[in-house]
């Protein structure tokens, strides 16, 4: 969501004033530092990085700080760093051309609604589209600061996102990524427009456009993963086969106190139906672990569900207590120690089970779409259920799909031959 927020922002400043990337600090007019506030490290990195900057940056250079630790912090940003020339919030993309010129201008509203807003076009991969399809968060998560940065959801009208699509078709990407914090509750709130259109109904029209070969998205929510969407997702051959079902915690008690609002067995049953309906599926996840209350059972439980699923990607984080958020409140917190010794444990646990994924691919042959030249005489892409894949090539093999034999595996990526 921030690298497709960096996208619009970079397509708005080309579109008002012809600014142009660089990779040189000391030569830019502009420095925008985007930020995540999900977790607490990013944030505490903020100002050390904005330290860096001054001592680097051409006295004229300007420097903003937007995305989600704008919409937190606010003004305080300014406060701590007099430095800064603007602050912009995550739900205030949209306004970047009107606070650059702006002295310590301050724009972090939650209920800016730019839903409908027609942002120009910017792709940092000619292949590919990042598309949203909503924005903001209506659930309320304990441990999450998103839905306070981000605001309550509406969702992208979908002939939008169908134009939007179609434009990015037409110069060139023939694969889609859908985002949104919550995809699979895509219809529920529409800005302005009467629409009726659920998640399921928007796949099947956007597979309508010709020339979209596939549609990737995330994140979807384990609670709006209904019977009809899974079967969408299996049928559909426009859709990518693979699945983030962040799970949390696998303890049911935990994920009531979460709210996530379902439980290890409704989890499990999720994941069974996707295996059950599309075998191929590759499936990854979220993992917390030290969230407060987290016994040696509750975290049983995780591994349990790390075993039955045996997620082939897999996102773990120690919890760390965010402003705004009610878990932050919990009297229940967790030795930082024992969190640590849990995280380890789950990710050595699951670089087994990736390792033996990974090997079980020798030989394989998958569909892999090639959309990134890398030194050595070096192409990669990635298979339609997301694996990574690195061949021998040139860029004549940018921009196609085509059908690849696993010749070597690692944990990360595979080797493999043009067929
Ligand atoms: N502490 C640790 N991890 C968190 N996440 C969200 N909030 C927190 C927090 N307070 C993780 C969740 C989410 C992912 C994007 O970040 O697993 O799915
Ligand atoms: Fe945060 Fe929960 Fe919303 Fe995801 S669904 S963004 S974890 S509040």
């Amino acid at each position: 969501m921030n690298v497709r927020d960096s996208e619009h922002m970079i397509a708005e400043l080309n579109r008002q004033e012809p600014y142009e990337l660089t990779e040189n600090l000391n030569e830019a007019d502009l420095i925008i530092i985007n930020t995540c506030s999900v977790r607490e490290k990013p944030v505490a990195k903020l100002f050390s990085e904005i330290g860096v900057f001054n001592k680097y940056k051409k006295p004229s250079a300007k420097i903003g700080v937007t995305g989600c630790t704008a919409s937190h912090l606010g003004e305080e940003i300014i406060k701590r760093a007099p430095s800064v020339d603007f602050v912009l919030g995550a739900r205030n993309v949209s306004k970047i051309t009107q606070v650059i010129n702006q002295k310590h201008a301050v724009e972090v509203s939650t209920d800016f609604d730019e839903s409908t807003y027609d942002f120009a076009e910017y792709r940092s991969n000619p292949f590919k589209a990042m598309v949203n399809i909503s924005i903001g968060c209506d659930k309320s998560c304990t441990f999450c600061i998103v839905p306070a940065t981000r605001g309550e959801e509406i969702s992208i009208p979908s002939d939008l996102i169908v134009q939007e699509i179609t434009k990015a078709v037409a110069t060139g990407a023939k694969e889609v990524m859908l985002l949104g914090q919550n995809v699979n509750n895509y219809g529920r709130r529409f800005g302005s427009n009467e629409e009726q259109c659920d998640f399921t109904q928007l796949l099947r029209k956007i597979s309508q456009i010709e020339g979209l070969e596939r549609i990737r998205f995330t994140s979807p929510h384990p609670l709006h993963m209904d019977d009809a969407f899974l079967e969408e997702f299996a049928n559909n051959p426009k859709i990518c086969k693979q699945i983030h079902v962040p799970l949390q915690s696998g303890s049911t008690s935990l994920l009531k106190a979460m709210k996530r609002g379902y439980t290890k067995e409704n989890f499990i049953n999720r994941c069974e139906k996707i295996r059950a309906l599309c075998p191929e599926a590759a499936i990854s996840t979220d993992i917390i672990v030290g969230f407060p209350g987290e016994s040696d059972p509750d975290f049983e439980d995780t591994m349990d569900v790390l075993e039955k699923v045996r997620f082939e990607q897999l996102f773990s984080f120690k919890y760390s207590a965010r402003p705004h958020t009610e878990a932050a409140t919990f009297t229940n917190q967790i030795d930082s120690d024992i969190a640590g010794e849990r995280l380890t444990r789950l990710q050595s646990r699951h670089t087994e089970i990736l390792d033996e994924v990974m090997d079980a691919q020798l030989g394989a042959v998958h569909q892999v779409y090639f959309d990134e030249l890398k030194s050595g005489g070096r192409v990669s892409g990635r298979s339609d259920d997301g694996k990574l894949f690195f061949v021998q090539g040139s860029e004549e093999l940018l921009g196609k799909i085509l059908p690849v034999k696993v010749i070597k595996t690692s944990r990360g990526a595979l080797d493999g031959e043009v067929l």
